[in-house]
Formats: structure tokens, sequence, C-alpha cells
């Protein structure tokens, strides 16, 4: 049997496990812990918890329609290639997506093409820090000071990420995280905001308060789940396991969420994950460095621009491959050496969703073609050096 490396994943050890199910006869005071040393990574003043990336954007939406100053103001402001699951907070809201092309340089969003977006109906700017690589934040900050317009960071993949030593998802007035599973760190699931006006502390614990938490047999579920992941992630398991797995990974559209509150269980994992934070981003800065070597000066492959005073914790290391039949030998290659890659989203968001696409020409080409061409390597603490070592060699050979 061919044992395949995981794409994603941190392995829960025991105490992970045996902390987070004590979690679960804690009081609240559990989560009100974990905040804070949040509180104290991302160097912020304010935080909260919910169950997904996705309840977390939703949350802020709904604080930024209570902020707004113009009913008419409902057009949220996003990249062409991202997950397609962050529209669905944007439709529960009522809101409006207004998509913007990639920059083919860095993978991110195109600062220089918000301009043209903003108008009297925009709420907010979303500047996606996709596969761990920092947007540039500050130029869109500076577009949109003194206007209506508000700045909402997605860190959900770059949890770790920094530029000049301070947190992405830390620079605007709103950010948030994602602690699913595949992300940088994981409670199995689970959605972290930020913001920066001590104010709206009471407004976000009135939203949140108001969603439901979990009952008891769900968290025991849940607490199964943490297992079940901690195994889908080792490599031996994993690959027993793959036909299942495979199921659970997100290549299937999402058309719907719930929103819950952050379980005490949950708190309690992520108290006891954090005790090995430095190392768990070290190594995805690391691997990721060192895959920038690797894929570097290769023919027919383009690696991401690497912002100035950036510390990048990857999420996943992404590639273009302009040649779609090399792409596909290196997937075979590497997984026959036991390093299984993925490819994301096969389509942006206007190929997903035609209603942004009625002209018929593309308006978002970059999208399109990184979306087509993307080849992601994974960067996460069990990926060694003797596997780096195989990438590299394949990597000489094919490129
Ligand atoms: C860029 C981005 N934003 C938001 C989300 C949503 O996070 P969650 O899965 O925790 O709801 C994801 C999840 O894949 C994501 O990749």
């Amino acid at each position: 049997m061919n044992i395949l490396m995981p794409t994603a994943g941190t392995p829960y050890r025991f105490s992970d496990l045996f902390f987070a199910k004590l979690g679960l006869f804690r009081s609240k005071k559990v989560v009100k812990k974990f905040s804070g040393i949040l509180k104290g990574y991302f160097n912020v003043e304010n935080i909260a918890f919910v169950n997904s990336g996705t309840t977390a954007n939703f949350i802020i939406y709904k604080i930024l329609k209570d902020l707004r100053k113009r009913d008419e103001q409902v057009e949220i402001i996003l990249p062409a290639y991202t997950a397609p699951s962050l529209l669905l907070p944007i439709d529960a809201e009522g809101l409006k997506p207004v998509l913007v092309d990639i920059d083919p340089a860095t993978f991110n969003l195109d600062v220089t093409k918000v301009k043209e977006k903003l108008n009297s109906k925009t709420l907010a700017v979303m500047p996606i820090h996709m596969f761990g690589l920092p947007c540039e934040v500050d130029s869109l900050l500076a577009l949109t000071k003194d206007t209506d317009v508000f700045v909402i960071e997605d860190g959900a993949s770059a949890l770790g990420s920094t530029v000049e030593g301070k947190h992405i998802g830390t620079r605007a007035p709103f950010g948030f995280y994602s602690l699913n599973r595949g992300k940088n760190v994981s409670t199995l699931a689970g959605g972290i905001i930020t913001w920066n006006n001590k104010d709206l502390a009471d407004s976000f614990e009135k939203y949140i308060g108001e969603l439901t938490s979990l009952p008891a047999h769900s968290q025991f579920i849940m607490f199964i789940k943490f297992i079940a992941l901690s195994l889908a992630v080792r490599p031996f398991t994993y690959t027993l396991l793959n036909p299942i797995v495979a199921k659970f990974k997100y290549t299937t559209l999402h058309t719907h969420f719930d929103s819950f509150q952050y379980t005490k269980m949950q708190a309690a994992l992520g108290i006891n994950l954090w005790k090995r934070i430095e190392y768990l981003d070290q190594k995805r800065v690391e691997n990721g460095l060192r895959l920038l070597e690797i894929f570097k000066e290769k023919n027919g492959i383009r690696i991401p621009l690497i912002p100035n005073g950036s510390r990048v914790a990857f999420n996943q290391f992404p590639v273009i491959v302009e040649d779609l039949e090399k792409r596909s030998l290196i997937i075979e290659r590497l997984k026959q050496t036991g390093l299984e890659t993925t490819t994301l989203y096969d389509h942006p968001l206007h190929n997903i969703f035609p209603e942004f696409n009625k002209a018929g020409d593309d308006p978002y080409p970059n999208a399109t073609y990184l979306a087509e061409h993307l080849l992601l390597i994974p960067p996460h603490a069990q990926i060694n050096q003797k596997i780096l070592a195989t990438v590299q060699k394949v990597i000489n050979e094919l490129a």
C-alpha cells in the first residue's frame, strides 16, 4: 500500500483530546480564557468566537448593517477567485456581491481595481488573504478613509501570517479567521472575529448571544469527530480512510450554513493547541520558504509574489502551472511518492454562478486562469525535509 501524506491538518495529541473532553464539564470561563490567549497572540483588544468563519463573517455583516449610513449600502466587494461559501452570508443578509479580478502576481485581490467598483451602494471591501498570503490592506484602508465603506479582512486561511510583525486580519476595523478542519489551526470548526472599536463589544455579544448553543448530545458527537479528524490527518489512517475522507473535503458547493455558538470543548482544545502555536506557525513558514525555492524559476511555473515585510504561514503553497498536462503529471508523480496535492476550486465565482457573467466575455480572466491552473502543495507541520527533497526531485525532473 502506498502511504499518502494528507493535504492538510495537524493531528491532535492525546492530551488535546483529554483536555477537550474536560472542557465539556468546565464553566463558560474556558471560552474567556481562550479569548485571553488569542488576544495576546493577535495583539488585539476585541475578540469573539462562533462556530465557523462563515458565521463570523455573517455576524460582521449584521453589525455593518447597523452601522451603515444608508440602507442602499448593500454591495460587498470581493475577489472573483475565492471560497464560494463566502457568498452564503452575503446572501443571508440580503447583500450583493461585487467581484474584482485577482492580481496574477500576488494570486490575491487586485487592489488597484477596487476603486472602479466603489459607489454609493458599497458597504464593504473584503481583502481575502488566500492560501495564507497577505493581501495588501493599507491601500484599501487609504482608499476608503473618509468614506462610508468598511474594510473586512478575511484571514480564514491565513492565521499566523504577519506583515511587519502585525497579524493579518488585525489591520482593518474588522477581521475574521476560520478554525475549520484543513485550516492552519483547527478545533474541528470555529470562527474568530476581531474588531478594533471597543464600543461594538455589546453589539457583537448581543448577536452571538442570540445564536443557539449546541445541545449536549451534539457536543458528544463533536468529540467523536475530534477523534475522527485526528485519525484522518495521520498518513496511515488517512490512506486507509481516503475513500471516506475525500467526501468531506471542500470540493462540493455549500448551499447552506448553520450558525451556533462556539463550544467550551472547542475552546479547551484550542487552549491546548495554542501551547504549540509557535511551532505550528513556524513549520508553515519554513516549509513555504523551502517550496518557494523549489518552484522558483522553473519553466512554465509561476509562484506568488511575497509581500515585503511579510511572514507567510502558508495554508497551502500555491503555484500556477501553465501546461495542464504537466500539472496532471506533477500531481500524479507526487502522489506516487506519497504526497497528496489539491487544485481546490476549479472555477472562479463568476463561472460557478452565471449571474456574474451575463455578458459572455470573461470579465475576470486572471481569476479564471488561476482557478484552472492552480496547484497546491501542503506545507503543514507533518511535511518534513525528506518529503520536500522528494518534491524538489520531482519538480526538477518535470519542470
Ligand atoms: C477564504 C475563506 N474564507 C472563509 C471561509 C469560511 O470558513 P469556514 O469554513 O470556517 O466557514 C473559508 C473556508 O474555506 C475560506 O477559505
